[in-house]
């Protein structure tokens, strides 16, 4: 898909750089020309040599080099290149860009070029969740500089969390998305729920559970950065809109229904990660109830099942992709969903575990499809499992 691209591959000085080696030759077999910029640093960890042979074009490190041609080497790569690569990208990097610095020839160049520019942080958990670190991602972010997130897991210096570069693999996945003309989801409406359901008890209380909204908003966000029309119904939440997403915001399980009905016939793909209340109180009282009796009995009716409902009036080239959200025997449950609601796949979480489900940055799933395969996942942040999800969706759009 790279085919006569040239792609510059910014390294600096981070004991991942090795990992920069396998993406180089990655990007060579999607036939793309790799030009390769290190920081001093990153010699400390892998020879300008070896980078020289895998992309099999000479190496800038220095800015005082002897230059290969007349042209000024920042200024000539920085105009050839269809896009840049920094990987890894450490938190020296991010905060000079971020800061407008140039000092040697990566900073240099990046400074002067007009392509598109991905950014694969990896260091140590405590300096990427700096909030220094974080504003200088915000706003260069805000610049339209686009950022991979860190996997999670045991990094180098011993420490367990956030700041692991990506596998090359999921690198050059992220490349294609940033170079490919055309956006997977070009054309396609997609519709998403996010959030918990509030059904009211009086004017003042209700019921209502923890979901915040970060599974669904998350993935409303990497749909519209796919290309896609996007439609987000959404449970009361403290998140803000994603770009150039629709918000339709909605309480109660019912009013979630109208708008999800009034949505589904023109979607192509709806995926259900709003938690809905499976009960309502039958009478919502009009005055707020006092406290009189010791006890107070409340009395439920069900909700209708929006999703099962989506699965009846399901048309074919419709997809529909549910979340199960159970805290025992996760995969039976998930299925018996997947097959009482007509899905074509169920994205099953264990909300008891940590780090997984309601409120949490991160999320561990099973995915399962409708013809009985079953996918595990790792423990991901939900920015990053919302496009995994996204992929495998856009697979099954194309079969
Ligand atoms: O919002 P976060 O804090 O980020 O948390 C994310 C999440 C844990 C809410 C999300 O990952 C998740 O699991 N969402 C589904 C929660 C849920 O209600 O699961 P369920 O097993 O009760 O429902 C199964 C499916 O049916 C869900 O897609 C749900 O949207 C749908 N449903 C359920 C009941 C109902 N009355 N109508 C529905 O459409």
């Amino acid at each position: 898909m790279l085919t006569g691209k040239v792609i510059v591959v910014g390294v600096t000085g981070g004991i991942a750089a090795y990992k920069a080696v396998e993406l180089v030759s990655r990007l060579r077999k999607q036939q793309a020309e790799v030009q390769v910029i290190m920081s001093r640093g990153a010699t400390n960890f892998v020879t300008p040599l070896t980078f020289r042979e895998i992309s099999g074009n000479p190496v800038v490190v220095d800015m005082w080099d002897e230059p290969k041609s007349w042209n000024v080497e920042h200024i000539a790569l920085a105009l050839r290149a269809d896009g840049f690569v920094i990987a890894p990208a450490t938190a020296n990097l991010i905060g000079k860009l971020a800061n407008g610095l140039a000092d040697d020839s990566l900073s240099t160049t990046l400074m002067a070029t007009t392509a598109p520019v991905l950014l694969a942080p990896a260091m140590n958990s405590n300096m990427y969740q700096n909030p220094i670190v974080q504003q200088n991602i915000a706003k260069l972010t805000a610049l339209g500089y686009r950022f991979l997130q860190p996997d999670c897991g045991m990094l180098a210096c011993g420490v367990e969390g956030p700041g692991r570069l990506p596998e090359p693999e999921r690198i050059v996945d992220a490349v294609i998305e940033l170079l490919c003309p055309q956006l997977p989801l070009a054309g396609k409406k997609i519709l998403v729920t996010a959030g918990g359901t509030r059904e009211a008890i009086d004017p003042v209380r209700y019921i209502g559970n923890r979901s915040s909204g970060k599974m669904g908003y998350a993935l409303a966000a990497a749909a519209a950065s796919f290309g896609a029309e996007v439609v987000l119904v959404s449970g009361p939440v403290a998140l803000d809109d994603p770009a150039g997403v629709r918000v339709i915001r909605v309480e109660s399980a019912q009013e979630m229904m109208a708008a999800v009905l009034e949505e589904f016939p023109g979607s192509d793909i709806t995926i259900k990660a709003a938690a809905v209340a499976d009960y309502r109180p039958q009478t919502a009282a009009q005055h707020k109830i006092k406290k009189q009796a010791e006890q107070l009995t409340l009395v439920l009716e069900k909700n209708p099942d929006i999703l099962a409902e989506l699965g009846q009036r399901k048309q074919a080239g419709q997809l529909l992709i549910g979340f199960a959200a159970e805290t025992q025997e996760l995969l039976t449950h998930a299925r018996g969903k997947l097959e009482r609601k007509r899905l074509d796949m169920i994205v099953a979480n264990d909300v008891s575990l940590p780090g997984a489900g309601f409120n949490s940055d991160t999320n561990i799933v099973k995915l399962l499809y409708a013809n009985g395969h079953q996918e595990d996942l790792p423990q991901m942040d939900k920015q990053s499992l919302a496009i995994e999800l996204l992929k495998r969706i856009i697979k099954l759009a194309e079969k």
